[in-house]
C-alpha cells in the first residue's frame, strides 16, 4: 500500500530532509585527500547527534543483506556504486566518492546521496557525475501529479543510455515515509505513460546509478553490502527524497 502524506506530514518530512542535506554538506566539506571513510562517518554521526535525529541506515537489515548495516553513511569509492561500508581507507587524489545518508526525525525519514571527486578530477568523472545529476533532475521534473512511474524512469534512462552509461541492474528508487524503504519501487528505466499514476502526497526517493563503462552488471563485495561495477569502471549515484504535490515536485532533501 502506498500512504499519501498530508501537507503537514510533508513539512515534518522536510525536517528530516534538512538534517540529511546538512550532513551531506558537512561530509563533503570534510572529504579531502587523506581523510578516512570512517572519519566521514563520524562527521555525519555528529550532525545527527546535534540535530537529535536518528540514523536511517545504522542497524538496518533488509532481506538482501547478510548482516545489519554497521554505519550511518554509505561511502562508495570509484568502482563501488552504492552501499559501501566506511572503512579505514584514506581518500586518494582523484577518487570518485559517492555518499549516501538517511536520517529519521519524529519518525519520518529522509534519504539523499551525492557524488563528487576528491582532489584533482578526471574530466570523464566530472562528466559522469554531471550526467547523473542531470538525470536526477529530469526524473524529479517528471514527478508531476497525473504522470506515471514510467515517466520518471524514461526520463532518467534516456539520459544515461544516450550518454553511453550503464544503469545499475536491479536497483532504483523507492517510496519514503515512516520507513526508509516503502512502496513503490521507482525504476531508473521505463516507458513514458506506463505504470503507477503519481498523486499528490506520494514521497519518492529518486536515485540514478550510472556506470561509466556502459554495462549494467555488478558484483557484491566480500562485506556482503558493497556493490561494485562488474567491468571495474567507475560509477556515480545521486539521490533526493521528493514529494509529489499539486504544485509539482518538492525536493525534501534540498539544502
Ligand atoms: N539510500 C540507500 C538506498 O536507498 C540506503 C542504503 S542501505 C543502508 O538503498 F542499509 F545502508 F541503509
Ligand atoms: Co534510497
Amino acid at each position: 500500500m502506498i500512504e499519501l502524506k498530508t501537507p503537514g506530514e510533508l513539512d515534518a518530512m522536510r525536517l528530516a530532509g534538512k538534517v540529511v542535506a546538512t550532513a551531506l554538506h558537512a561530509v563533503r566539506d570534510a572529504a579531502a585527500v587523506g581523510t578516512s571513510l570512517m572519519e566521514l562517518d563520524e562527521v555525519a554521526a555528529g550532525v545527527l547527534a546535534q540535530a537529535g535525529a536518528r540514523s536511517s541506515f545504522l542497524n538496518y537489515h533488509p532481506r538482501f543483506a547478510p548482516s545489519p548495516y554497521p554505519a550511518v553513511l554509505c561511502t562508495s569509492v570509484n568502482d563501488a556504486v552504492v552501499h559501501g561500508i566506511p572503512t579505514g581507507y584514506r581518500l586518494r587524489d582523484g577518487d570518485l566518492l559517492g555518499i549516501d545518508f538517511g536520517a529519521e526525525v519524529d519518525g519520518w525519514h529522509g534519504d539523499s546521496a551525492i557524488s563528487f571527486v576528491v582532489g584533482t578530477p578526471d574530466p570523464r568523472d566530472l562528466e559522469l557525475i554531471a550526467t547523473t545529476e542531470r538525470a536526477l533532475m529530469a526524473g524529479i521534473g517528471a514527478a508531476q501529479p497525473g504522470n506515471r512511474l514510467g515517466d520518471i524512469g524514461a526520463a532518467i534512462g534516456a539520459i544515461g543510455r544516450r550518454a553511453g552509461y550503464g544503469l545499475l541492474a536491479d536497483h532504483g528508487g523507492h517510496g519514503v515515509g515512516r520507513a526508509m524503504h516503502e512502496e513503490p519501487h521507482v525504476p531508473n528505466e521505463g516507458k513514458a505513460g506506463e505504470g503507477l499514476q503519481l498523486r499528490p502526497g506520494m514521497v519518492l526517493a529518486i536515485e540514478p546509478m550510472f556506470v561509466a563503462g556502459g554495462g549494467d552488471d555488478y558484483r557484491v563485495g566480500d562485506d556482503g553490502w558493497t556493490l561494485y561495477t562488474a567491468d571495474g569502471s567507475r560509477a556515480a549515484h545521486v539521490e533526493h527524497t521528493i514529494a509529489v504535490t499539486a504544485d509539482g515536485p518538492r525536493i525534501l532533501t534540498q539544502p
